[in-house]
């Protein structure tokens, strides 16, 4: 049997690798007891992306007083904390700093644990917050702004990549195919919006379903959607269809490769994990899949998709409890590594 270690009370998770500020407050045994997410989009929305100065400057601003309302509203104080989990990396250096000196500060000061986590792993785990949990092993595909993968998960920290995107990502494309229909950064949700009233067209790519093998590539679907923009005459709903076409294109790659990876590892159990996962379009497709394969599909709460806390917290916990002599997680010195590989 594994050993494993008591925590001494709730984790504070702290979540900066990006455009959103996060913090929340999780108890192994009580769950999510306090979670608030402050999104910048307002502030990067002119420059259509993410400006990561204002990023990091916004975190430095808005990350205290989060902390301080978690921490309210669960009802505890920094010394009955059991850690401070925060995200460091993958991510922006700056932004990243922000999350990592603040947790790693208020650790030493109330003498608890920091902890550093993988963005991904709290992405991956996050599923297990809910209830049904997932049994490991499991086929997950973690489907975000900066990754595409398809994993093995055995346990915590035990991951095999089945397979992964060449190019851009499946919420990357989602955003810059967003810009090309002149809808507002980020794109994923208001192209999910607009894709509803579209009518079929003549069916986009299903980039690289027509060889072997797990990995992918968006970036000639992005391309191919750019021509049909600019080569198409404009009509009513043109942009609607666009986005339809687009969505079940990339949607349509997702479900023939898991098909394919849940037939090659015989798994029984699918996770479907990131900010893609809050699409409902999405989720719909792998519920199919899910049914016509005989497996469990399971899908974190949506606003455990995107970018949050909690799951960073989570993961904190899992790894405390994993540590039976005590943590030992670089001692003084807070960590940050922005390029991350998963399997590191
Ligand atoms: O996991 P996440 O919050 O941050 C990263 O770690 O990247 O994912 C953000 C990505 C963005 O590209 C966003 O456009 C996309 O997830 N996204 C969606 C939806 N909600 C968020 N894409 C498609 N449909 C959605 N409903
Ligand atoms: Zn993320």
């Amino acid at each position: 049997m594994k050993s494993s270690r008591k925590i001494n009370g709730p984790v504070l998770g702290i979540e900066t690798s990006c455009d959103e500020t996060a913090a929340a407050i999780y108890d192994a045994g009580r769950g999510i007891l306090a979670e608030r997410v402050y999104s910048q989009i307002k502030l990067h929305e002119a420059y259509g992306g993410v400006v990561p100065e204002l990023a990091s400057r916004d975190h430095a601003r808005r990350l205290l007083p989060l902390i301080r309302e978690v921490m309210n509203e669960a009802g505890v104080t920094g010394e009955g904390l059991g850690g401070v989990a925060y995200t460091a990396g993958p991510g922006l250096m700056g932004a990243l700093m922000v999350g990592a000196a603040t947790g790693h500060a208020l650790a030493r000061g109330w003498s608890v644990p920091a902890i550093p986590v993988h963005h991904l792993e709290g992405h991956l785990l996050a599923p297990l917050l809910d209830k049904p949990a997932p049994a490991y092993p499991f086929l997950a595909l973690l489907v975000s702004g900066g990754h595409t993968m398809l994993m093995r998960v055995e346990g915590l920290g035990r991951y095999e990549i089945l397979g992964e995107t060449l190019d851009d990502a499946v919420g990357e494309a989602f955003d810059k195919t967003a810009l090309l229909l002149g809808l507002n950064y980020p794109g994923g949700p208001a192209l999910e919006a607009l894709a509803v009233s579209g009518r079929p067209i003549a069916p986009f790519p299903r980039p690289m379903t027509d060889r072997p093998g797990l990995d992918f590539s968006f970036s000639g679907l992005k391309t191919f959607t750019m021509n049909a923009v600019r080569q198409s005459a404009p009509y009513e709903g043109r942009e609607a269809d666009i986005a339809r076409a687009f969505q079940e294109a990339v949607f349509d790659t997702l479900v023939i490769k898991c098909r394919r990876a849940l037939k090659q590892t015989g798994l029984k159990r699918l996770v479907i994990a990131g900010g893609v996962g809050a699409n409902q379009a999405l989720r719909d497709r792998m519920q199919r899949l899910a049914d016509d394969e005989g497996v469990t599909v399971y899908f974190p709460a949506r606003h455990l998709c995107t970018d949050n806390a909690a799951m960073i917290a989570h993961v904190g916990t899992l790894i405390l409890s994993a540590s039976p002599n005590g943590p030992d997680f670089g001692g003084s010195r807070f960590f940050v590594r922005p390029r991350w590989g998963l399997s590191q």
